[in-house]
C-alpha cells in the first residue's frame, strides 16, 4: 500500500515567521492518521501547509509520489484532496442544497447529481434539511453539511481541523464516528486533528504528536493513547 500523501523535511510559516520545523509526515492509503499536540504547536499549520496556504522554505510535499510542493489550494482539491478547515467551513446564510451545490461548482450538471445521491446515501439525514439555511442547524449538523461538500468533489484524502470543535461531547463523538465511517465505507484517506485526543486516537492507526512545530513521535495511535509520558506532558489524558 505504502503512503498516498507524505511529507519530507518541511520548514514552513507565515512570511518571515517559521513555524514547522523539518516536518515529515507519511499518510498511509486507506489509513487514519491523527494529528496531535498542544495549542498553537502548528497542527493547523501543518494541513495549511499541505493544501498550499503556507510559505514553504524547504522541504517537500508528495502525493501519489508527484511533488506538489507550492501548488496553490485550488490545484490540490482538484487532484483529490479535501481540507475541512478549523472554523467558517459552510454559508450559513446558504442553504444545504445551495451550500453542496457550491462546493461542487465545477463539476459537470449529471456528475454534481451523481455525486449529490452519492452525498445523500452517506448522510441521508441532509435529506430532511436540504432547504434549510445552514445557519439554523446545529453544530452537528453543520459538520454533516461541511462534511457532505467535502464529499462531494469525491476526494481520496480527507483533511479535518477539529472536526469536533464548539460540539458538545456526545456531538463530538458522533461526528467523529462520522469520519471513521468516510474510511471504512468508502475507503478515504483520513487525516484528522482533533481536540478531544483521546476520540482522535481511538479511531487511527497511526499518530504523530506535534510540539511547537517538530515531531516529537510518530507511531502507532495506541502506543500513544497509553504512553505513560506524553499523555500526561501534552495531551491531557489522565
Ligand atoms: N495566519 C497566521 N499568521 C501568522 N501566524 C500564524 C497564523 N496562523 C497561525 N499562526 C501561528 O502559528 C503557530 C501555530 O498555529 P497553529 O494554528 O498551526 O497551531 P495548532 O496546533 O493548530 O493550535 P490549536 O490547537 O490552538 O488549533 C501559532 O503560534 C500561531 O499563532
Ligand atoms: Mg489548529
Amino acid at each position: 500500500m505504502g503512503a498516498i500523501l507524505r511529507t519530507e523535511n518541511i520548514n514552513a510559516g507565515y512570511g518571515k515567521l517559521q513555524i514547522l520545523f523539518d516536518v515529515s509526515v507519511d499518510f498511509e492509503e486507506n489509513g487514519i492518521t491523527a494529528i496531535v499536540g498542544p495549542n498553537g504547536s502548528g497542527k493547523s499549520t501543518l494541513l495549511k501547509t499541505i493544501m498550499g496556504f503556507t510559505r514553504i522554505y524547504s522541504g517537500k510535499v508528495y502525493f501519489e509520489d508527484r511533488d506538489i510542493t507550492g501548488k496553490p489550494p485550488h490545484a490540490v482539491t482538484k487532484m483529490g484532496i479535501s481540507y475541512l478547515p478549523q472554523v467558517g467551513n459552510v454559508f450559513t446564510t446558504l442553504t444545504v442544497y445551495e451550500n453542496l451545490r457550491l462546493a461542487g461548482y465545477t463539476l459537470d450538471e449529471s456528475e454534481l447529481n451523481d455525486r449529490m445521491e452519492q452525498v445523500l446515501t452517506f448522510f441521508p439525514v441532509l435529506k430532511d434539511y436540504m432547504e434549510k439555511k445552514v445557519g439554523r442547524l446545529s453544530g452537528g449538523e453543520r459538520q454533516m453539511v461541511a462534511m457532505g461538500m467535502a464529499l462531494i468533489r469525491n476526494p481520496k484524502v480527507m483533511l479535518f481541523d477539529e472536526p469536533s470543535a464548539n460540539l458538545a461531547p456526545i456531538l463530538a463523538k458522533k461526528v467523529v464516528g462520522e469520519v471513521k465511517r468516510l474510511r471504512d465505507e468508502l475507503g478515504i484517506t483520513i487525516v484528522i486533528v482533533e481536540q478531544i485526543v483521546k476520540l482522535a486516537l481511538e479511531i487511527a492507526e497511526e499518530a504523530y504528536l506535534l510540539v511547537s512545530g517538530s515531531v516529537r513521535y510518530s507511531g502507532s495511535a495506541k502506543e500513544l493513547l497509553n504512553h505513560p509520558d506524553f499523555g500526561k506532558m501534552y495531551l491531557g489524558i489522565v
